[in-house]
């Protein structure tokens, strides 16, 4: 159990009342009371396909659907028999109706250019920063004309196009691109390792990756152009072919080995570079007409076995939802100045849904920053570079992780007190339960004492938010996700499927189909059924329902406090990873012979990731080395290579054996009390665990 959840636990009974609309200059919240709330969410649960039907509306259609949802358990369809492009609902009808020149992206790179004799407005910092703005007519320029090179490329309708870049605008654009001519993308995060590029680029068949030579990050180069070259190496040899690869020239800090001339051939893959396809290729590019249930997009997620899942999303059903969501979340009002800035990558869920399509859709602009909160680097590690973006561009809406919230607590209030934050309207939080201390200091500090938080449950299988406060109608407790969205239909219950009564733990199921749902796991149907619907059928209707694999429990009111996966996954700084994963990383190593993962709570990071590494004893000798720190910095650094620095483990303990049950499932509940209690007696981990003792007394428990 997380901290989070110890906390939870000790009942928050704080609340936070939802303030008149006028105090922030809406004429009025979307969902202006609890009480309308309540009709809506009845409303939306009981008759859903009125509701989604009239919801649907908020979208131009190219042919309308006939019907609202086909469910045949858990196969959903939705707007049946309707076509409509995602582009054409982000980009190109803003540009019809006369929007065309308001902002649609606002970017801000990460370094900071030559001191010039003025700051920009507002800012602490003597340099300027490298700023671009790109209106909805600009976006649908650039948008078509890499629609064009993709096609030039041979992508076709219905291909899957791998995505690996910074945080440019060049990143929204080549996935609005996939959209425009009806190709799916497939995003990878820029913190992921060759192997793991290679992983997903397999599983998804893909022939075209997209990147960039390089990004910025805290004043590094992410060497992404050297990732991918590496995962292409290693798919040849798998047989796998890439044809093309796309590169964006954005650092230019490429070794000689990489450069390369537009079209240059290496063994059957073609390198290009963006900017020079881009000046040749033409701004005229159609929206290809898709059906409500063709692929949008692939987003790989890990699971508690073996490899990362690609998680489905289709058309029609993830814009109906991620636009309601964004809309009544965030009270989204076009043409009253705001602003919207999600901190997350794009690379995650929560970039794809909330810094792209439902912020976009909305007509709002959104903000993109290309790095780390702490550049520059301040005394001490520490940064304000968040509260100058805010400040200098007058962010309206500020959405961040927990993970985030405790590094700025720690780094103190009077970094964020240096800057005019009175633009701020609306908080979010998403990605991680948000202890309640955390959520009074963005409260107090962030928000004045004035903003509403919006604490955001969801995963990248439900596409938009399944459980949260609504700005102007629900009252808000420190570290609850308050009450189910419209149109979720939540329930805690126990493994048998029954609703449990108030503050009993159970299980977060969903137990009618949504719009945003997740179609399938790519190629997988066997893990779409057993992940998600194989585990709890609803005791009343013996139907499937939908696991999110969180425990939870709902409190008197009715809310729900999220306590954390259930599964083997951890969420380390808020991104989800497979103890597979790192275990299988580690067990790549000539060195280990057996390994098991598992999280500890961490003030900052949420969970932080301890391995128990049995060693081989025979490469020991024969490579003349010992179970030592520099052994572990070598396990360390070796996961790094194999999975991503995200996926580094904080401690690695060898041990002379693992603690099994007797049919040889690992003692996980044990390791992780072993893991968080000794943690904080010993830093001395080098001498070897032995488990004989525990194991043989909990070996009936587990
Ligand atoms: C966790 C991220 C508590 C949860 C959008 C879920 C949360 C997993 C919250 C999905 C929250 C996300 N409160 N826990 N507000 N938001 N989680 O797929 O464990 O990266 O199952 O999607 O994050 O992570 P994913």
């Amino acid at each position: 159990m997380s901290h989070n959840a110890i906390e939870s636990t000790l009942q928050e009974n704080r609340t936070f009342p939802p303030r008149p609309a006028s105090e922030f200059g809406f004429p009025k919240w979307h969902v202006d009371s609890l009480d309308e709330y309540k009709s809506l969410h009845a409303r939306s649960v009981q008759d859903p396909e009125d509701f989604w039907r009239d919801e649907a509306k908020r979208l131009d259609w190219f042919r309308p659907f006939d019907s609202v949802l086909e469910w045949h358990s858990p196969d959903a369809k939705w707007f049946v028999g309707g076509t409509l492009n995602a582009c054409y609902n982000c980009v190109d009808r803003h540009v019809q109706n006369g929007h065309g020149e308001e902002p649609a992206i606002i970017w801000e790179g990460e370094p900071l250019g030559p001191r010039t004799s003025h700051a920009a407005a507002g800012s602490n910092y003597a340099r300027e920063p490298e700023v671009r703005v790109l209106s909805y007519r600009e976006l649908q320029r650039e948008v078509s004309r890499f629609g064009n090179v993709l096609k030039s490329l041979g992508v076709k309708k219905g291909d899957v196009v791998t995505i690996y870049m910074p945080m440019v605008p060049e990143l929204a654009i080549a996935m609005l691109a996939c959209a425009r001519i009806g190709a799916a993308h497939s995003v990878i995060f820029g913190g992921f390792a060759p192997s793991a590029i290679s992983e997903r680029v397999m599983d998804a068949k893909c022939r075209v990756i997209v990147t960039a030579d390089g990004g910025f990050r805290r004043g590094d180069v992410v060497k992404l152009q050297e990732n991918v070259e590496e995962a292409i190496n290693h798919l040849a040899n798998h047989g796998h072919i890439v044809n093309h690869v796309v590169v964006l020239r954005r650092t230019g800090h490429v070794p000689p080995s990489q450069r390369f001339a537009d079209g240059f051939h290496q063994g059957s893959t073609t390198w290009h570079w963006w900017q020079d396809q881009m000046a040749r290729a033409s701004e005229a590019c159609p929206c290809a007409e898709m059906d409500s249930e063709d692929m949008l997009f692939l987003l790989y997620t890990s699971g508690s076995t073996g490899k990362p899942k690609g998680i489905l999303h289709t058309t029609a059903g993830y814009l109906a939802f991620v636009q309601m969501t964004a809309r009544l979340t965030f009270n989204l009002i076009p043409d009253s100045g705001q602003l919207f800035w999600c901190s997350a990558d794009i690379g995650w869920v929560t970039g794809h849904s909330y810094v792209l399509y439902g912020i976009l859709m909305n007509r709002i602009p959104t903000l993109m920053y290309e790095g780390a909160p702490n550049f520059p680097t301040l005394e001490g590690g520490k940064g304000d570079r968040f509260w100058d973006i805010i400040a200098r561009h007058r962010v309206t809406h500020f959405y961040t992780a927990p993970t985030a919230i405790r590094t700025f607590m720690k780094w103190g209030d009077d970094l964020p007190a240096r800057h005019d934050m009175s633009s701020l309207k609306v908080l979010g939080t998403v990605g991680e339960p948000i202890n309640p201390e955390a959520w009074i200091w963005y409260h107090k500090v962030i928000g004045r004492e004035r903003c509403p938080i919006v604490d955001t449950y969801w995963q990248t299988e439900t596409g938009g938010h399944i459980g949260t406060p609504l700005p102007g109608a629900i009252p808000t407790k420190p570290g609850s996700c308050t009450l189910p969205m419209l149109g979720i239909d939540a329930a805690i219950v126990n493994e048998q499927g029954q609703e449990l009564g108030p503050n009993q733990g159970g299980l977060f199921v969903i137990r009618k189909p949504w719009p945003g749902m997740l179609r399938g796991v790519y190629g997988n149907r066997e893990r779409f059924i057993s992940n998600y619907w194989g585990r709890v059928k609803d005791a009343r209707t013996g139907q499937p329902c939908y696991f999110s694999a969180d425990g939870a429990r709902r409190d008197s009111d009715g809310y729900f406090w999220i306590q954390g996966r259930i599964d083997d996954v951890i969420k380390v700084s808020g991104h989800l990873l497979g103890t597979m994963e790192v275990e299988s990383a580690l067990v790549s190593h000539p060195a280990v012979a057996e390994a098991a993962v598992v999280g500890v709570p961490h003030e900052i990071k949420g969970n932080s990731i301890c391995a128990f590494v049995t060693l081989r004893p025979h490469w020991l000798i024969s490579h003349k080395r010992e179970p030592d720190q520099s052994l572990k910095n070598e396990l360390i650094a070796h996961v790094a290579h194999e999975v991503g620095a995200l996926a580094k483990p904080d401690q690695i303990r060898f041990a002379e054996g693992l603690p099994k049950t007797r049919s040889g499932k690992i003692m996980r509940r044990l390791l992780r009390d072993v893991a968080s209690g000794v943690e904080k007696i010993t830093q001395d981990t080098t001498t070897l665990e032995d488990f004989s003792v525990v194991a043989k007394l909990r070996a009936d428990e587990e």
